[in-house]
């Protein structure tokens, strides 16, 4: 696997023993795991792979790295839009304007099990606006899961 798709890879949590879990967290725990798919990456090599210039670029700043602290998402996370762009389009949770489609997200990529759940609703528009003005599923995935999690 290249170092570009590697990027698209959301790192998972480790669940901690005891707690009480929502449907909710399992629907996000699932879906950080299994969205986008390999063949959804694999769809989108030629964006993403980091062969691809822009993606050179982004490897290149230390400030967009996965260790840069803090992650400069206004500056890196453009950078890869037609990678993000791409992956999102495939994993059918991008709209005709580009635009992210979280009616799609809701309903199918959490399966609506989010839909009633309190934390979830609490911080999800929190989450949504920092992290999908740029596309990141992966910060979107890590902002609900913080938020979820009991
Ligand atoms: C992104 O895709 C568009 C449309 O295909 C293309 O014109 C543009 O050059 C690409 N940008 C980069 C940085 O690769
Ligand atoms: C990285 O961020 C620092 C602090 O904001 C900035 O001074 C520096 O120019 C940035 N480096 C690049 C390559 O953009
Ligand atoms: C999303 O943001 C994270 C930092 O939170 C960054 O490591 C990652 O490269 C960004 N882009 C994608 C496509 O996940
Ligand atoms: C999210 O962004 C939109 C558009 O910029 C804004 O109208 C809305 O108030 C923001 N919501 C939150 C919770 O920041």
């Amino acid at each position: 696997m290249s170092r570009g798709l590697v990027l698209l890879i959301v790192a998972t949590a480790a669940a901690s023993a005891q707690a009480a879990y929502s449907a909710c967290y399992w629907a996000v725990n699932d879906a950080m795991k299994a969205v986008p798919t390999a063949a959804q990456l694999s769809a989108c090599s030629s964006q993403c792979s980091a062969n691809a210039a822009d993606i050179q670029k982004f490897l290149a700043n230390p400030n967009c790295s996965m260790s840069a602290d803090p992650y400069d998402a206004a500056t890196c996370d453009p950078i890869i839009a037609n990678c993000t762009k791409c992956v999102l389009k495939a994993a059918k949770l991008l709209k005709a304007d580009n635009t992210f489609d979280e009616t799609a997200f809701k309903a199918t990529t959490l399966q609506n099990k989010c839909s009633a759940d309190a934390k979830f609703k609490a911080a999800y528009p929190t989450c949504k606006n920092s992290t999908m003005k740029y596309l990141n599923l992966s910060r979107l995935f890590r902002c609900l899961f913080t938020a979820v999690n009991p």
